[in-house]
């Protein structure tokens, strides 16, 4: 089985498509809206804090799964199941998460069509196609259908492609592209007049916000999205992970990956609300609470880019094409969980399956589409509040309490033998078999009860 599955050819290539995956619009336009919304610094700490205590720990658990099964996300989770009952509930999680892959991958590309008809719309600009601009600029259900099929199918030529000539690859294009674009922009934005206050909001922390139960709740949630955990992703690409390779060390270098870029977007973002503030575009309501999170994305940094001039628009351009790279490296992980399942389980090949799964995405995103007021909020709350949390738990408790110890370490032990004698060996299991849990049950109680 092992010789006709794909496998990351590079230590790198793996890095790259893994953080691919988890740096997407989570970071860019999640992470620092979630911030300014809640207390500035005083989030940025608690999430700093959440991100390397809790999602890490889960983050490892479900690679090591991964790459221990060798398989999709069901048979990996069954492949450390011994009873029966146990199969059966490592098949609900396994084919729970490539679910909620799918449904996460439907409103993510209605989200990422958004982004590309705003990067458009400044080319359609220069090129003085004015009727273009306006179609692409003004909400339309015939702008979001077109916009949705495109991403998909952008998406689906990567995953036809497969992982080392798709995945890997593009990954390895895209993700310094966001690097460069990111960097560039802060550059500019903090020459503006009112970044420096936006900067201050951003790192000075109010102490008395960080012990708030709805702040550490959106916290940890922020981190469980941005580490695409719950969903089998990172089940899936730790399958393609070699055994010779230390796993400790690349979901490290994941995670610091993701929460570096998270932090690094919001040195852009809420500086350039201040900046626009200073320019005469309200970021605030009357209340005092801050707009919410797509009038931000949509209407306030657009305004900042119109008042800049010439320049904006390339501004404008290169900012939303920078969420559309981001949005791209993760949405080609989303369309990976339901692919391998089907190319391993039915025997499909891998350019029927992607087809067959881009069509029916298509479809789902569509039918959200068409009853966008009641579904898209609903599709979003069920999978992010709710899926993920439960599913990612769930993982914990298969590699906590099922999986056993030593064969547990012996599975780590491969491409890291001295594993056993260090801090993360000594503490890891632990934080998996009980911290995790626990915490992500008072994450999805929260949800469930509104604290
Ligand atoms: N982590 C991605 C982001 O931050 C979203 C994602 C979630 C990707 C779950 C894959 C699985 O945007």
């Amino acid at each position: 089985m092992s010789s006709v599955r794909g496998e990351f050819s590079s230590r790198i290539g793996f890095i790259m498509a893994a953080a691919g995956s988890a740096v997407g619009l989570g970071n860019i336009w999640g992470f620092p809206t979630q911030t300014a919304s809640n207390g500035g610094a005083a989030f940025v700490l608690a999430y700093l804090v959440l991100a390397f205590c809790l999602a890490y720990p889960a983050l490892m658990a479900e690679l090591i799964v991964g790459r221990h099964g060798q398989a999709n996300a069901v048979k990996s989770l069954q492949k450390i199941s011994k009873t029966k009952a146990q199969k059966a509930g490592a098949f609900a999680v396994g084919f729970g998460g490539i679910i909620c892959a799918g449904l996460i991958l439907s409103f993510y590309s209605i989200v990422a069509g958004w982004m590309m008809t705003a990067t458009l719309e400044p080319v359609a600009q220069v090129a003085s196609q004015d009727t273009v601009a306006n179609w692409l600029s003004t909400q339309s259900l015939s702008r979001d259908l077109v916009f949705t099929a495109a991403f998909i199918l952008l998406t689906v030529a990567i995953i036809s492609r497969g992982i080392e000539n798709g995945i890997e690859k593009w990954s390895k294009r895209l993700m310094p592209a966001l690097l460069t674009i990111l960097f560039a922009l802060i550059v500019y934005v903090f020459m503006q007049e009112g970044a420096m206050k936006g900067l201050k909001a951003y790192l000075v922390p109010d102490f008395s916000l960080i012990l708030e139960p709805k702040l550490l709740i959106s916290a940890l949630g922020q981190a469980f999205f941005s580490l695409s955990l719950g969903t089998s992703v990172m089940i899936i690409y730790g399958s393609y992970i070699s055994k010779k390779e230390n796993i400790v060390a690349l979901g490290t270098y994941v995670t610091l990956i993701d929460v570096f870029i998270a932090f690094v977007a919001g040195l852009l973002i809420i500086p350039a609300m201040y900046v626009a503030q200073e320019l005469g575009v309200q970021i605030f309501s009357e209340t005092g609470q801050l707009l919410s999170e797509d009038t931000l994305v949509f209407t306030v940094l657009p305004a900042l880019f119109d008042s800049m001039g010439d320049i904006g628009l390339f501004i404008g351009f290169a900012f939303f094409a920078l969420m559309t790279i981001a949005a791209l490296t993760s949405s080609i992980s989303l369309l990976e969980a339901p692919v391998s399942y089907v190319v391993e389980q039915f025997g499909l090949t891998r350019m029927q399956a992607t087809f067959g799964m881009g069509a029916i995405i298509t479809l789902v995103s569509f039918t959200i589409l068409f009853n966008f007021s009641s579904l898209f909020g609903f599709v979003i709350a069920l999978t992010t509040q709710y899926g993920q949390p439960l599913l990612g738990l769930m993982c914990c408790l298969f590699v906590g309490w099922l999986w056993n110890r030593t064969s547990l370490l012996k599975e780590i032990e491969q491409g890291s033998p001295e594993i056993g004698a260090t801090f993360f060996w000594k503490i890891w299991p632990w934080y998996i078999k009980f911290v995790c849990p626990i915490a992500i049950s008072l994450v999805f109680l929260s949800k469930i009860i509104d604290w």
